[in-house]
């Protein structure tokens, strides 16, 4: 395997925050991740384990207090738009532009033409099945087809590798699944490396090549699960032995970190006089 089948990797990296009262937080310590290209891997994991922190570092919107990160063999010093994308949780559309307008918005910061522009933009919105909403605005819009935007505005960009934060956190389960389903196939269409953060089992394994379980603060990789299902996965994978199987696994190993967490987050909050507890 030679340095550029690596999309991203993350050797030893620690990450510590000072909060506002001047406690320190260890968010990340001696995380080690290797990213290949094409790849999908999911960060699973309690809450406040450090997926998002993991995520910005790894895409450069963030620095790293201790280790070293490598995008396509390069040491990483800070973002690089034309090579890594992001969709967050909430869909970030300007209200006032149109759905293709707001496609453009990222193409039109880097001085990409006009033509070029609208071209791009109306290839990602049909990619994402939304052409018939290219002159509509983000609020007729539901939270599910926003999300899709996001995505279309995303791969507009042509970033090779794209980290997505908890991208269906805000949607119901319904619509997370259709959505899951419609990712899984576009991203294969693209032939993209992800790296994908949620807290839904199901999604994790339907999506992943790879789904890297982390510990509770300070956030570890405590074990990575391989799922050898070819891509882009049919619905009925989500019905088999192998998927049940996996999702088991996982559950297990996510049980105790869960419980953990959860109940040092509510002793946090009963010494605090019932306030959410400070990290
Ligand atoms: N800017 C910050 N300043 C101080 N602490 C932070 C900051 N961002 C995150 N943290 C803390 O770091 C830990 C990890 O946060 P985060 O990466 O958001 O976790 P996750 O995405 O897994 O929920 C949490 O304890 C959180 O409170
Ligand atoms: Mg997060």
């Amino acid at each position: 395997m030679t340095m550029t089948d690596i999309a991203l990797c993350a050797t030893n990296v620690s990450m510590l925050y000072e909060t506002q009262r001047g406690r320190q937080v260890t968010a990340l310590e001696t995380v080690s991740l290797e990213v290949r290209r094409g790849e999908f891997v999911s960060l699973i994991g309690p809450s406040g384990c450090g997926k998002s922190t993991l995520l910005y570092i790894l895409g450069g919107l963030r620095g790293q207090t201790s280790g070293e990160v490598a995008l396509l063999g390069q040491r990483m010093t800070g973002p690089v738009p034309t090579k890594v994308g992001f969709v967050f949780q909430d869909y970030t559309l300007f209200p006032w532009r149109t759905i293709l307008a707001n496609i453009e918005v990222g193409l039109e910061f880097r001085g990409v033409g006009k033509r070029e522009r609208r071209e791009r933009a109306e290839a990602n919105l049909d990619l994402v099945g939304l052409s018939a909403f290219a002159q509509a605005y983000p609020g007729e819009l539901s939270g599910g087809m926003q999300q899709r935007v996001a995505i279309a505005r995303a791969l507009a960009m042509d970033p090779e590798i794209l980290l997505m934060d908890e991208p269906f956190g805000a949607l119901d389960e319904q619509t997370r699944t259709v959505l899951g389903e419609e990712l899984a196939r576009i991203l294969e269409q693209a032939g993209k490396t992800i790296v994908f953060v949620t807290h839904s089992l199901t999604e994790a394994v339907f999506l992943s090549d790879r789904v890297v379980v982390m510990s509770g603060r300070p956030g570890r990789i405590k074990e990575i699960l391989t799922v050898d299902e070819p891509r882009p996965r049919k619905p009925g994978f989500a019905m088999s032995a192998e998927f049940t199987d996996t999702r088991n696994r996982l559950f297990d190993l996510l049980h105790d970190e869960m419980r953990a967490a959860t109940l040092a987050e509510l002793g946090a909050g009963r010494q605090n006089g019932g306030r959410r507890g400070e990290a």
